[in-house]
């Protein structure tokens, strides 16, 4: 039996909705998404669960693609309408838990590397070594105009910008020698500056002289994330990631985008298994299958096809607004995300949807697959999927919280720690450790 055991990871938004539009529309409970005391519990709950990771998504922009206004999105209450900033939460979660990863979103167009590398340092030595940043490089107009653009760089230009970001944040840093830090009271030494270095960065689109002013993380630097699936975004997640998230409608798209991952680090003469692929679901857990179907059914009832929409627009910086709603859909464009789009224009196609149909279905998970039954029958299907090589692990996205957390947590994980496909405990104390184990 091999001793290769799956890794989890747990979606989130620092808002009212997740990859589901339903979650704050749950009949059952309001959803206190403003407080600290909401995502602490989720947190203790994930960790419970012996998650590798919890994690933010981020945007910078409430979405205003559709209709030309924030109307429709911020009535109600797209990806976009709120979303907190998700390293400032990190930083209190890394007093409360003290095992789990901390992974959040940031971007490469639009913040600046000198900061980051500060952001994730710090986080990384408050949490012990349990830092992660999702690498974006952002999506829409919306974003680029509340930093003084008129409009986004182009998709590629983006990728292009972000590689120099890379090559600058990992020399920052890298600029703190292993053992730089002495803390010699008695003689008053600090740090020795001989390991301690300028980096000297000068390129086509940074220029940085360095040092971080922070010491070396326990981690070295944290875990890169990346969801690229693009052919110019899977070459960037390839090289930098060691955590690939993505989406995957069918089991066949799993198994070619994990393949084509592999493919792609391979290419970068990558370690096997250095690059995780995590594939994104959305549970829901029932005492049968047709139970958890009927649960399925009543959160999409909650989603508006406007509110998909909304988000559609804004993930794919087009005002789907100006089309006919009810008219089959031709190709969507985007000058957004590549690989979404195209996969909700090709689920149109071949289903025959309307924008209308298609706005739905993105309202209730984004095309996240939306995984329907008892805790064994989702565990044996995971399992499988995992078993197969189709996927290293999954990224659990809620459709209510912290509801769909604790039911796959006391559910789902004890059966996939029965099929010895799941850590029983933690073994490591850094999130790289139980990426490895
Ligand atoms: C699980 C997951 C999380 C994501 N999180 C974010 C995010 O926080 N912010 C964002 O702008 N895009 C996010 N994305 C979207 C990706 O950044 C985008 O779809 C991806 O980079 C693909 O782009 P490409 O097809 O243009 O290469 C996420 C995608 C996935 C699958």
């Amino acid at each position: 039996m091999s001793d290769r055991l799956m890794n989890l990871a747990a979606f989130l938004i620092a808002g009212p909705v997740a990859h589901s539009h339903a979650l704050w529309r749950n009949p059952a409970h309001e959803v206190p998404f403003l407080s600290l005391d909401y995502y602490a519990e989720v947190a203790r709950t994930l960790e419970r669960g012996k998650f590798d990771l919890i994690f933010f998504a981020d945007r910078l922009a409430v979405a205003d693609r559709f209709g030309g206004d924030f109307g429709v999105g911020i009535r109600s209450g797209d990806q976009d309408s709120t979303r907190m900033d998700p390293v400032l939460i990190l930083g209190a979660l890394a007093a409360t838990t003290s095992r789990i990863g901390l992974g959040a979103t940031r971007s490469t167009t639009y913040d600046q590397p000198y900061n980051l590398a500060r952001e994730f340092a710090t986080l990384d030595h408050l949490s012990k070594g349990r830092a992660a940043w999702n690498v974006v490089t952002s999506m829409n107009d919306s974003e680029a105009m509340n930093f003084g653009l008129e409009s986004h760089l182009s998709h590629d230009q983006r990728y292009d910008r972000a590689e120099e970001f890379m090559e600058l944040i990992f020399k920052l840093w890298g600029s703190w020698d292993d053992g730089a830090l002495v803390l010699d009271r008695a003689r008053g030494i600090y740090a020795d500056p001989a390991k301690v270095h300028y980096i000297d960065h000068a390129g086509t689109y940074f220029k940085s002289r360095g040092p971080l002013n922070i010491p070396r993380g326990p981690q070295g630097r944290p875990v890169i994330i990346q969801a690229g699936a693009s052919d110019r975004g899977r070459a960037f997640a390839a090289r930098w990631a060691e955590v690939i998230f993505n989406i995957s409608p069918t089991r066949e798209h799993m198994r070619k985008s994990t393949q084509a991952i592999r493919d792609e680090a391979a290419r970068f003469k990558r370690e096997d298994g250095s690059c995780k692929s995590l594939i994104a679901i959305m549970p829901f857990v029932g005492r049968s299958r047709e139970e958890a179907i009927e649960k399925r059914d009543r959160a999409n009832a909650l989603v508006d096809p406007m509110v998909g929409l909304s988000t559609l627009s804004a993930h794919s910086n087009v005002d789907l607004s100006t089309l006919d709603l009810d008219a089959p859909v031709e190709t969507l464009q985007s000058s957004g995300t590549q690989s979404l789009i195209a996969m909700a224009s090709r689920i149109a196609k071949d289903n025959a949807m309307t924008l209308r149909q298609i706005g739905k279905k993105y309202g209730e998970s984004v095309l996240v697959p939306q995984v329907c039954g008892t805790p064994r029958q989702i565990a044996d299907e995971l399992a499988d999927i995992f078993t197969s090589g189709d996927a290293d692990g999954f990224v659990v996205s809620p459709a209510f919280l912290p509801d769909s957390f604790a039911e796959f947590v006391d559910g789902v994980v004890p059966e996939l720690q029965r099929l010895n496909v799941f850590r029983q405990d933690y073994g490591a104390a850094t999130l790289r450790g139980h990426l490895q184990n």
